[in-house]
């Protein structure tokens, strides 16, 4: 499956990429995912409702674009429960390197080491959040694997267990119910 999306994408017109908007959250969308927010949690990127996460730090990333498609997060206290503080500020998102056994995505603080992980080359194909490899393949290789039964997703790249899910992460959030229904 993350060959053929790898194909799929590497074949996109480079010039229809987009500007990467200077605020903009993400949302995942698959199969069986409606537009889920990504969020944070000890470093770690989730997607689903952060109020579900065990982690006091969990909250939905607002993204900024720096420099070479690096794109740091903060978290969007908006809807947070008073239990929940988050103890973060300023992360870089980070997508594991072609060779890391851990495929995890995540968020580096200033000063947690680098590892085999690359945390440039972000960019938006429409508003579908992409890599830009250093070789020119854009990829698409966003996995989901099922935290128990909570509606909640932990994201992995380029991952090859059966359990996780293809994702679409997009900057564009989910039309809300209500909405749906007014319009018909
Ligand atoms: C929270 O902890 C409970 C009990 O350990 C576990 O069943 C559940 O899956 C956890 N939720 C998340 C989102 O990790
Ligand atoms: C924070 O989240 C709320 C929804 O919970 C959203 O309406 C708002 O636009 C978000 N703010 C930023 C800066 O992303
Ligand atoms: C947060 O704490 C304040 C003051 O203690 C309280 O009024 C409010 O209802 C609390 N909010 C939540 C979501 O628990
Ligand atoms: C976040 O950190 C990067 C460097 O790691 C810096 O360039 C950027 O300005 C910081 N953003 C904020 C909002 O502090
Ligand atoms: C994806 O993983 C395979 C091994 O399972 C590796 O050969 C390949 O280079 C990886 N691709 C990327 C884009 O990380
Ligand atoms: C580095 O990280 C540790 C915990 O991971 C934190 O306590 C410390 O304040 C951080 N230092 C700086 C300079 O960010």
């Amino acid at each position: 499956m993350g060959f053929q999306q790898l194909l799929l994408v590497a074949s996109l017109p480079l010039m229809a990429l987009s500007k990467t908007p200077d605020s903009f959250q993400l949302y995942a969308y698959g199969q069986a995912l409606g537009g889920l927010p990504l969020f944070n949690a000890d470093g770690y990127a989730y997607v689903g409702d952060a109020s579900l996460s065990n982690s006091s730090s969990a909250a939905p990333v607002t993204f900024s674009g720096g420099s070479d498609n690096t794109w740091f997060g903060a978290p969007n206290t908006t809807d947070l429960g008073n239990s929940t503080t988050p103890d973060w500020s300023n992360v870089t998102l980070f997508v594991p390197g072609s060779s890391s056994s851990d495929r995890r995505v995540g968020f580096l603080s200033s000063n947690s080491s680098d590892g085999d992980v690359v945390t440039s080359g972000f960019i938006f194909y429409g508003s579908t959040a992409m890599l830009l490899a250093d070789d020119g393949d854009v990829e698409s290789l966003w996995f989901g694997a099922p935290v128990g039964n909570t509606g909640v997703y932990e994201m992995y790249w380029n991952s090859t267990d059966s359990s996780h899910v293809p994702i679409a992460l997009r900057s564009v959030a989910p039309t809300s119910a209500n909405t749906e229904r007014r319009r018909k």
